[in-house]
């Protein structure tokens, strides 16, 4: 596995989050990086709920006192060290994370994508956008249905 600098830990405000658009492993990603004084934890930027593509959702938001970070859509908290969600709708499903390490107050990040869950939280994607499919079609098949039979709106 090899390490990419993302970032100095500086470029992070102490119990906040940021964003960067990074190539690891010759993929283009978008991750978010959430730092806890010298901690910094990197996370795909992809909520395990709605499966929204990378960068659709704003998980900036980080709570000081329970030490979790938040999907700004629907709330999800995650916990800041594994990425687990801790309440909201994809409770008991992960974040994608990579490895992170700091080195003389820099971040770096391996290429290597560890996301518990992968499997199925893309399966509740898959299942997203084929009822979103289903139900185009279906308005589509009501709305020629009812030009054929000379209907209208309005
Ligand atoms: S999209 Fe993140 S909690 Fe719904």
């Amino acid at each position: 596995m090899s390490k990419v600098r993302l970032c100095a830990v500086a470029d992070i405000g102490d119990q906040s989050s940021e964003e960067f658009d990074i190539e690891l492993g010759g993929v283009r990603r978008y991750v978010i990086a959430v730092r806890e004084a010298d901690q910094v934890f990197v996370y795909l930027d992809y909520c395990p709920h709605m499966g929204y593509p990378e960068k659709f959702v704003d998980m900036r938001f980080m709570c000081t006192h329970s030490k979790k970070f938040y999907c700004a859509v629907h709330g999800a908290r995650f916990n800041l060290d594994d990425g687990a969600c801790t309440s909201g709708p994809p409770s008991g499903d992960f974040l994608g994370r990579f490895e992170t390490e700091v080195i003389d107050g820099e971040v770096y990040v391996g290429d290597t994508l560890t996301w518990p869950g992968k499997e199925k939280v893309l399966a509740k994607r898959q299942a997203l956008i084929d009822a979103y499919k289903a139900q185009a079609k279906a308005r589509e098949e009501e709305e020629a249905r009812k030009r054929a039979a000379g209907e209208t709106n309005g």
